[in-house]
C-alpha cells in the first residue's frame, strides 16, 4: 500500500515510516520541516510543504493516484506553548487540518488516520480508561485534538471521508536500529528528563508532584515503546475498512496503549536498574496543569487491530538510553 504520512519527519511519523516501509508499504511523507528534521525523512519520497497547501496536496495525488490512505501526524504538540499561543495551535492543528481533509475528500482519498491523544481523558480515581469514558482536555493542544475528532466525526457522517482515530499514550524510546527518536535536545517528558539527568546533562531528576492521588503519590502514564505504536498504525492503515465494518460507523477511536500504568517512581527505579546506576532525584510540586494521569484499556485495540504492544518498559528505558549516545550522530548535530 502507499500512505501519505503528513508529519512524517517528525518522532513518531518518521518512525512509523520505517515500520511502513518494513511491512512491505510505501510512505509518502508531507511535512514543512516545522520541527521535524530533514535527517528523519531520509531517502524517502518527500514533498516539502503545509498540510493546508491545496495545490501542493492536489499534485502530490497526481504523482502518486495510487495513495490508500493518509496518517495525519503533522501538528504543533508542545503543551506550555499552545497556552501562551492558542492562536497558531488552533490555526495549525485545527483550521489547516481542516483544509487537508477537504481536500483529501474533494481528490478522492477519503481514509484518514489521526493521530490523537490520551491527554484528553478526564480524571478517574479508576485510573483505567476507555474509548468512551469522559474527556476533559485540559490545555489549548489536548483542545485541538478533540476538536479534529470532532470535525472528522462530522464529516465522515457527512462525506466520503473515513476516520480511524488513534489516542496515543506516553510514547517512548527509538526505533530499533536508532534512526530515529526524541530530536529536541532538552525534552520535557519524564523520560527525557531522566535520561538528561543520568548523562550528566541536569544536575537532578525532579519528580514534580508527589500528593497525587496514585499508589505513591506520583503521576502515572501508559508508556508505550514507539516501535509498538508504529506497529498499531500499520495494521490500522492494512484493516482500515474491515474495522469501520466490524464498528458499523463511519467512523472510529481507538486508545493505543500498554494497559499498564507506571508512577514517576516506578519509572525511575526501572529506569535506575535498566541504566545500572542511581540517579539523583529530588521533588517538587506539580506543575500548573499537570494531569496525574491514566493507563489504556486497550482491548478494542486488540479486538479491531489485532494489535497489542509487545515490548516492555524496559526495552522502552533501554532504547531512549541507546538513542541518546547516538542522536547527535544521526542529526549532524
Ligand atoms: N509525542 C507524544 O507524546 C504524542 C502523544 C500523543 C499524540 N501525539 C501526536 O502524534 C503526532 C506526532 O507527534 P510527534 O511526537 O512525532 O511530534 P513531532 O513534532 O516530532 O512531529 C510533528 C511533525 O509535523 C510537522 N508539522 C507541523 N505542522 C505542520 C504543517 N502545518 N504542515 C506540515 N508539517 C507540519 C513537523 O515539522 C513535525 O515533523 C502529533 O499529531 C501529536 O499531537 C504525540
Amino acid at each position: 500500500m502507499k500512505i501519505l504520512v503528513t508529519g512524517g519527519a517528525g518522532y513518531i511519523g518518521s518512525t512509523t515510516a520505517k515500520a511502513l516501509e518494513e511491512a512491505g508499504h510505501t510512505p509518502v511523507i508531507l511535512d514543512s520541516l516545522l520541527s521535524g528534521p530533514r535527517a528523519f525523512v531520509r531517502d524517502r519520497i518527500f514533498y516539502e510543504g503545509d498540510i493546508a497547501d491545496r495545490p501542493l496536496l492536489r499534485q502530490i495525488v497526481a504523482e502518486h493516484p495510487d495513495i490508500d490512505a493518509t496518517i495525519h501526524m503533522a501538528a504543533r504538540i508542545v503543551v506550555p506553548e499552545s497556552m501562551e499561543q492558542p492562536y497558531v495551535y488552533y490555526r495549525d492543528n485545527v483550521a489547516k487540518s481542516l483544509e487537508l481533509f477537504d481536500e483529501l475528500v474533494a481528490l478522492g482519498k477519503p481514509r484518514v488516520l489521526f493521530s490523537s491523544s490520551a491527554s484528553l481523558y478526564a480524571f478517574t480515581e479508576a485510573f483505567v480508561v476507555r474509548e468512551e469514558d469522559a474527556l476533559d482536555p485540559t490545555s489549548p493542544y489536548a483542545r485541538t485534538k478533540r476538536m479534529m475528532e470532532q470535525v472528522l466525526e462530522d464529516m465522515a457522517r457527512a462525506t466520503e471521508l473515513r476516520a480511524v482515530i488513534l489516542r496515543y499514550f506516553n510514547p517512548i524510546g527509538s526505533d530499533p536500529d536508532l534512526e530515529s527518536g526524541v530530536y529536541v535536545r532538552e525534552p520535557s517528558h519524564v523520560l527525557g528528563q531522566l535520561v538528561l539527568a543520568a548523562t550528566g546533562l541536569k544536575d537532578e531528576f525532579t519528580i514534580t508532584g508527589t500528593n497525587h492521588p496514585t499508589r505513591d503519590g506520583t503521576g502515572l502514564r501508559d508508556y508505550i515503546h514507539v516501535w509498538d505504536l508504529a506497529q498499531a498504525h500499520v495494521r490500522a492503515v492494512e484493516r482500515f475498512d474491515e474495522v469501520l465494518n466490524a464498528v458499523h460507523a463511519p467512523s472510529v477511536v481507538i486508545n493505543i496503549g500498554t494497559g499498564e500504568g507506571v508512577t514517576v517512581r516506578e519509572l525511575v527505579s526501572s529506569f535506575e536498574r535498566v541504566f545500572g546506576a542511581t540517579v539523583p532525584v529530588s521533588e517538587a510540586p506539580p506543575r500548573p496543569g499537570d494531569a496525574v494521569g491514566a493507563y489504556a484499556n486497550a482491548d478494542k485495540a486488540a479486538g479491531l487491530l489485532g494489535w497489542k504492544a509487545n515490548l516492555t518498559l524496559d526495552d522502552g528505558i533501554a532504547s531512549a538510553l541507546a538513542w541518546s549516545k547516538r542522536r547527535h550522530e544521526v542529526l549532524g548535530e
